[in-house]
């Protein structure tokens, strides 16, 4: 039976030194441990939401699966082979046949987009990078990627600038469709936009996805967004993973302390309904000054004395995998060491 993960992540870690500099040479003096050492895998023509606050390694994570930045640890594999190894080789034809099956989809198009290109050129350029047709065939080509994600023919014409936001994202999202690739990694795709156009877009994601068949990592800090996308999601706290289930489950009866603090922060929209209280106490720590054992023991509301001891493994029950020592649906610590919520 082929495996049904397009996208395996194991251990994967990236570790800033931070250093003071001296009079005569600077000395590391800690480290920024912004992913360290996660574990996921992604189902071919599924999405994977990756949430988690600001700050919580999300970006990193995208970031060194695609080799953009180096991990300091761990193996990505893309259809069961070694996509960072091949991407940090020495074989530059190997290299740009991976590039090719795995494309990124940044927060803010117009930072990404080049404002002196076309959007014809834009869209062209993968095509010459990847030599996928010969450069008479680029028009036609380029016509289809604007019609695909819901743009007009004269729009090819046309420079960034001229663009609402919504549109210079769909001219992203066709940019990286221009290659025919078989993972999408979208890093806040829809963050930067309005309510109504991101509606737009996460419509036009799912559009795409059902008829191109493509697996999605689908990476947000808004979590109605991660609902009404994901397949599975999941959440990261300073780092780490510490919960992973489909997306009914995960929102329905989450196990972990902090999935259930970030899900009571969503607004209700009905004025009847009381919002739930947010159980999170206290601020986030530093990325410099991480609390030992559980991250996340200084807010929890269910830490106990094991919890600042040992760091809680994760394990995987019926698809759910999950890192707490004492989960939403056990019993709470018989002594708490903060006020229980
Ligand atoms: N180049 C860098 N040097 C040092 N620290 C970094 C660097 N890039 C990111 N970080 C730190 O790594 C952590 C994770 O950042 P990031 O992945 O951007 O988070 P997110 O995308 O979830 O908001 C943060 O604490 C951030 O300050
Ligand atoms: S291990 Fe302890 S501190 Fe960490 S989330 Fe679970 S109950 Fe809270
Ligand atoms: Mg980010």
């Amino acid at each position: 039976m082929p495996d049904p993960d397009l996208l395996t992540v194991r251990g994967l870690q990236k570790l800033y030194p931070v250093t003071k500099r001296g009079l005569f040479r600077s000395r590391q003096t800690g480290v920024i441990r912004a992913v360290d050492e996660i574990s996921f895998s992604v189902a071919r023509g599924q999405t994977l939401g990756l949430v988690g606050e600001s700050g919580c390694g999300k970006s990193t994570t995208a970031r060194s699966i695609l080799h953009l930045i180096g991990a300091s640890g761990g193996e990505v594999l893309l259809g069961g082979q070694d996509l960072l190894a091949t991407l940090g080789g020495d074989d530059r034809k190997a290299e740009l046949a991976m590039r090719r099956r795995v494309q990124y989809v940044f927060q803010d198009p117009y930072m990404s987009l080049n404002p002196r290109w076309t959007i014809a050129q834009t869209l062209s350029e993968p095509l010459r990078v990847h030599a996928l047709l010969p450069p008479a065939a680029w028009r036609a080509r380029v016509l289809e990627l604007l019609e695909l994600v819901g743009l007009e023919p004269h729009h090819a014409d046309r420079y960034p600038h001229e663009f609402s936001g919504g549109q210079r994202q769909r001219v992203g999202i066709a940019r990286a469709l221009a290659v025919d690739p078989e993972l999408l990694i979208l890093d806040e795709p829809v963050s930067s936009l309005d309510v109504s156009v991101r509606a737009q877009i996460l419509n036009l994601l799912a559009r795409l996805q059902a008829e191109l068949g493509l697996t999605y990592l689908f990476i947000s800090h808004d979590l109605s967004s991660v609902r009404f996308l994901s397949t599975r999601v999941a959440v990261m706290y300073l780092g780490k993973i510490v919960e992973i289930a489909d997306v009914d489950t995960l929102f329905e009866a989450p196990r972990h302390p902090y999935t259930r603090a970030l899900l009571s922060a969503i607004p209700v929209p009905d004025p009847d309904r009381p919002a739930a209280r947010n159980t999170l106490r206290g601020e986030i720590p530093s990325a410099m000054n991480m609390p030992a054992a559980c991250r996340f023991h200084t807010r929890c509301p269910r830490a106990s004395a094991v919890c600042a001891a040992h760091e809680p493994p994760m394990k995987t029950q019926r698809g759910h995998a999950l890192a707490c020592h004492h989960p939403l649906n056990e019993p709470a610590p018989a002594e708490p060491l903060g006020p229980e919520s």
